[in-house]
């Protein structure tokens, strides 16, 4: 399918990422449909792409106008089948659980026209293995964003073994129609670029507080202060999700072994559903 055929986004999950993305797309001119499991769910995500849209047009980033357009192309959907009908691409942001995605993907398949492209948004699963699940492997690849999305410009978008040129190169268009800068990742491993460098450093960090060497603060003060980066590791992993980390570095910690072991400190946090922002309190507390 080419750039130009593209109409209609479906994203699949409302979580953090999947809002985000929905509303980036909306604002791009696509006609969107956002869809979760429940109307609960779907309509907590519709409802802060509200809030989002409200704050940029306050801040004058976009006028109040555009603001009601863009909520006006996107529709909340709750069953699958509808939600595919009319989709060029579907974009999949659902939990980074492989077993999860596959039961996705085989509901999609049954469904999706046979012209749509899919594109997940995982953070570090094998686009191979999840392709697989479908009849259209070549119509098949990663498509990752940042979180928020509506900040930050970068998107991955990477091939898994069986997905064609024509593909790859319609999603990184659609990632600039986004206004996205879109970065190709020719191989298909665990964490793809940032990941693989970005969650080891949020797992270092919490490594060096369980030992006792430093605070959540002191180690952040350092990442700030010397690295230049824009949060400290904790702040980080309180945006992105510490489940949303755990997962990552779980998978790779399997997949390219103990380098990746996650730190017991980070699988507290999971335990004690303390996941950072969405949760109200992770490392630091948000209320
Ligand atoms: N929409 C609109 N406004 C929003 C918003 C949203 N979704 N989220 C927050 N805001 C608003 C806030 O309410 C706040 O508004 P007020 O000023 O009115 O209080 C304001 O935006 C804060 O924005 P600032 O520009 O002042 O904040 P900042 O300069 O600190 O930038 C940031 C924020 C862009 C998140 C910056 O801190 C940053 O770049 N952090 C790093 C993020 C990062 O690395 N993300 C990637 C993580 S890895 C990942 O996502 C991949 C994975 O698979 C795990």
């Amino acid at each position: 399918m080419d750039i130009d055929e593209i109409n209609t986004i479906t994203v699949l999950g409302a979580g953090n990422m999947g809002h985000g993305i929905a509303e980036v797309a909306a604002l791009a001119g696509y006609t969107v449909v956002l869809r979760d499991i429940n109307e609960e769910f779907v309509q907590n995500g519709y409802d802060q792409i509200e809030w989002s849209l409200g704050k940029l047009a306050e801040k004058e980033q976009i006028s109040e106008e555009k603001a009601d357009e863009t909520l006006d192309r996107i529709t909340p959907v709750v069953p699958v089948k509808e939600a595919v009908a009319g989709a060029d691409v579907v974009i999949e942001a659902v939990p980074e659980v492989m077993g999860i995605k596959k039961e996705v993907y085989a509901e999609l398949e049954e469904h999706a026209p046979e012209r749509t492209i899919f594109a997940t948004n995982t953070s570090s699963l094998s686009i191979t293995e999840l392709s697989e699940v479908t009849d259209r492997p070549a119509q098949f690849c990663g498509m990752h964003f940042f979180n928020p999305p509506i900040r930050m410009p970068l998107v991955e978008v990477i091939s898994g073994e069986h997905s064609s040129d024509e593909t790859l190169d319609t999603i990184e268009a659609l990632a600039s129609e986004m206004d996205k800068t879109p970065v190709r990742v020719h191989k298909d491993s665990p964490g793809f670029i940032v990941n693989r460098i970005l969650v080891p450093l949020m797992n270092e960090a919490a490594w060096i507080v369980e030992d006792g060497s430093a605070t959540v603060a002191e180690v952040d003060s350092t990442t700030k202060f010397d690295m230049g980066l824009p949060m400290g590791s904790f702040e980080l992993a309180d945006q992105v999700g510490i489940d949303v980390g755990y997962h990552v570095l779980d998978y790779m910690h399997d997949v390219l072994g103990d380098a990746y072991r996650p730190c017991p400190l980070l699988e507290s946090k999971v335990d004690a559903e303390e996941l950072g922002k969405k949760t109200g309190s992770g490392f630091y507390d948000y209320e």
